[in-house]
């Protein structure tokens, strides 16, 4: 079959999903305001926080948390929250062996040992009985993520919290609205944070939250360290706004190629900043604390009160690719359909490389969310992982491949990643095999 016959004009792409034109503007154009509002009346005018409030209301209360906080970014509620649980150096915390390099980060900027614990093939997430195995004296705490939406094995890594008396952090940046047995992930632990950076659920391009579940001495900590932010300067949340609005619109799937590619150049001309950092322990840098301008609370809430229309997106298209290639969910009791919301939908194909060109090929991003143990570093020794210590991950690493759920996915793209899914399958018989071995396993 030819490759040519799937051609089409819309790209499908993984960013900005729940950005639309009308926020985009709105973001740019309170860009120029604050910066009008700065130069005109005072450089130093200290902006509100009344949306960042609000939006935390709101999750709190769909999270009936105790308390519910904005922060800079998803990393910086982590930094947030182990700081408020008073950990020393040396203590040590686990962390899933298949993860993003911003979440060792906060850990080893506090001193704390980052301990990574293999996955399993199901989840994606720790595998309880490594964890297990792992734990030593020093061992303070466990941030279970639940990765690409689905639960991790919560049951069972909250037996071993509670045996070992250990402080429970979900990581849900990947999982916003997704549940486990009807009870909404993020509500299991002692806190979770969550993340509104690009490629999130919901985004403005930056931004994360806490929301606190038990502990009032916790909750009260997390208050203050929230509330003690600085915010950042007025030309920084000026790029910032105008970066996201633009780049709200540069990836909209009209233009999604021509739109990156001024993207790719905007940041290697430095006129736009990525939100990851050149990593060093012995430095936090200057902006890793400080709250974003209150405007992008108020878009990323708009967003907030669509979440059940694109939890709703997020399982339907999932259910799609299930059909085609008869996927985990099937064979896995943690994932009822009903309450898994994946952000992304993963798969595992033997040669990544010939599966990308032949989705790129047709207009279609596809992902490779993990493609390191700890993303996206060639380099994952600088956050003390050793190579080969997670051997279940670097496998997941080498073949996994996600494809988009999110709500901006029309009926043709479906269709269309659908059929591209059969022929890939089809055309390859050894992929299909592949396929089946790991599912079995
Ligand atoms: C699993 C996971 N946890 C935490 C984070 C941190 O989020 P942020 O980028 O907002 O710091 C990310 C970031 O992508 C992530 O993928």
């Amino acid at each position: 079959m030819n490759w040519m016959k799937f051609k089409k004009l819309r790209s499908i792409n993984f960013y900005y999903t729940s950005l639309d034109l009308i926020n985009s503007l709105r973001l740019m154009l309170n860009a120029f305001i604050f910066l009008f509002k700065g130069v005109v009346i005072s450089f130093s005018q200290k902006g509100t926080n009344r949306h960042s409030k609000i939006f935390a209301e709101q999750f709190q209360k769909k999270f009936k948390s105790i308390g519910a906080y904005t922060f800079a970014s998803g990393r910086s509620g982590i930094y947030a929250l182990l700081s408020a649980m008073n950990f020393r150096k040396q203590d040590e915390v686990l962390v899933t062996g298949y993860t993003c390099s911003a979440v060792a980060e906060p850990l080893l900027f506090l001193g704390i040992k980052p301990v990574y614990v293999d996955i399993d093939l199901k989840t994606f997430s720790m595998k309880p009985s490594l964890a297990r195995k792992l734990i030593t004296k020093r061992t303070k705490a466990i941030i279970i993520q639940h990765t690409y939406g689905r639960a991790a094995n919560i049951k069972e890594l909250l037996n071993i919290a509670n045996e070992y008396d250990l402080k429970v952090i979900e990581d849900c940046a990947l999982a916003l609205g997704s549940r486990h047995n009807n009870q909404l992930l993020g509500t299991f632990g002692d806190a979770s944070i969550f993340s509104f950076e690009v490629s999130k659920t919901i985004s403005v391009g930056w931004g994360g939250m806490v929301v606190i579940n038990k502990g009032n001495k916790l909750n009260q900590k997390v208050k203050s360290f929230a509330s003690n932010q600085g915010s950042l300067s007025m030309l920084k949340s000026f790029r910032r706004l105008f970066q996201a609005g633009l780049s709200g619109i540069l990836y909209m799937p009209q233009i999604y190629w021509f739109g990156g590619y001024i993207v790719s150049l905007l940041l290697r001309f430095g006129i736009f900043k990525k939100s990851s950092i050149n990593f060093d322990r012995n430095k936090i840098p200057e902006n890793y604390l400080k709250n974003p301008p209150d405007i992008q609370w108020s878009v990323l809430n708009g967003m907030f009160n669509k979440l059940d229309f694109i939890n709703d997106k997020q399982k339907k298209q999932s259910v799609i690719y299930d059909q085609i290639i008869r996927l985990y969910r099937a064979k896995n009791d943690n994932c009822k359909s009903n309450d898994v919301a994946l952000i992304r939908y993963p798969i595992l194909v033997k040669n990544k490389k010939l599966f990308i060109e032949l989705f790129r090929k047709n207009g279609i991003e596809v992902g490779q969310w993990f493609s390191h143990p700890i993303s996206s570093s060639d380099d994952c020794h600088i956050y003390d992982y050793t190579l080969g210590s997670c051997e279940t991950a670097e496998y997941v690493a080498n073949h996994i491949i996600n494809l988009p759920t999110h709500q901006k996915l029309i009926q043709k793209d479906s269709n269309l990643i659908c059929e591209l899914l059969e022929y890939f399958f089809n055309k390859y018989p050894e992929e299909r095999v592949f396929f089946e071995k790991n599912l079995s396993n």
